[in-house]
């Protein structure tokens, strides 16, 4: 049985009110809920671990540098963010790779250094509109996991999230078949990289759009373990439907 992951990832949204959020969230937890992991914008790490600390949700950053230390003006490292109590950071997101040109060899040392200082990376791939458009989803989807992923990869200390950059914000949602078809090809790829014991425990999340609405649909794909979620992740309103759907 593969862990099931409701992930948000809140952006740069959020300043202390809404930490109250969390506790809301914290209130509205389904009977047996899956794992929750909130990302807050960095600022809020330390309170949202306190905020959090008896609720059984969880805290991620959404993002680390590679290094450990340095001349790295405004970055913190994996073992800051370990030093604060949240237990997880997305790396690799789409945004990150777009505005920061950061490449599947950077994804994949931040991700080692996540693992370093004990941090579970949320690993993040996806394809663009274009790419698609030109039916090289596979292709870009293959380059990305043997680029972004570290070989130290086991059932508990990553999770991979597959996010169509097309589908991040805008309200588009694949098709069931197009997130079984990308899924089934992780998981594919994981066993052959990893083998059968190890491949087939990572879990996979889907994310790109997900709301209450959707939520169920998309969690009836056999290889889809959870959901990172942008926008409906900010208002527990939003979050805990989806969290529910996940149960
Ligand atoms: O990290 C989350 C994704 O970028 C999805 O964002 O749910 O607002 O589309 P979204």
């Amino acid at each position: 049985m593969r862990r099931k992951i409701a992930a948000g990832n809140w952006k740069m949204n959020g300043t202390s009110a809404a930490l109250a959020e969390l506790a809301a969230m914290a209130a509205d937890l389904p009977k047996e809920p899956p794992k929750v992991v909130i990302c807050p914008p960095a600022p809020l790490l330390f309170r949202a671990v306190e905020a959090t600390r008896t609720t059984g949700i969880s805290i991620g950053a959404q993002d680390c540098h590679m290094q450990a230390s340095g001349a790295f003006t405004g970055d913190i490292s994996a073992e800051m963010v370990a030093d604060t109590g949240a237990a997880y950071v997305i790396v690799g997101h789409s945004e990150r790779r777009d505005a920061h040109e950061e490449t599947n060899a950077d994804v994949r040392n931040k991700a080692e250094a996540a693992h370093a200082a004990g941090l579970t990376p949320i690993i993040c791939i996806g394809e663009a509109l274009e790419d698609r458009e030109a039916n090289n989803t596979l292709d870009i989807i293959g380059g990305q996991l043997a680029g972004s992923l570290p070989d130290d990869v086991s059932a508990s200390n990553t999770v991979v999230a597959y996010e169509p950059i097309w589908a991040i914000g805008t309200g588009k949602v694949p098709s069931l078949e197009q997130i079984v078809e990308v899924h089934d090809y992780i998981r594919a790829e994981l066993v052959h990289r990893y083998g059968n014991t190890i491949g087939n425990a990572v879990p996979l999340l889907y994310g790109g759009s997900v709301k209450a609405d959707n939520a169920a649909l998309i969690f009836e794909a056999e290889n889809v373990d959870g959901a990172l979620v942008g926008g409906a992740s900010l208002k527990a309103a939003d979050f805990i439907p989806i969290v529910a759907a996940l149960a």
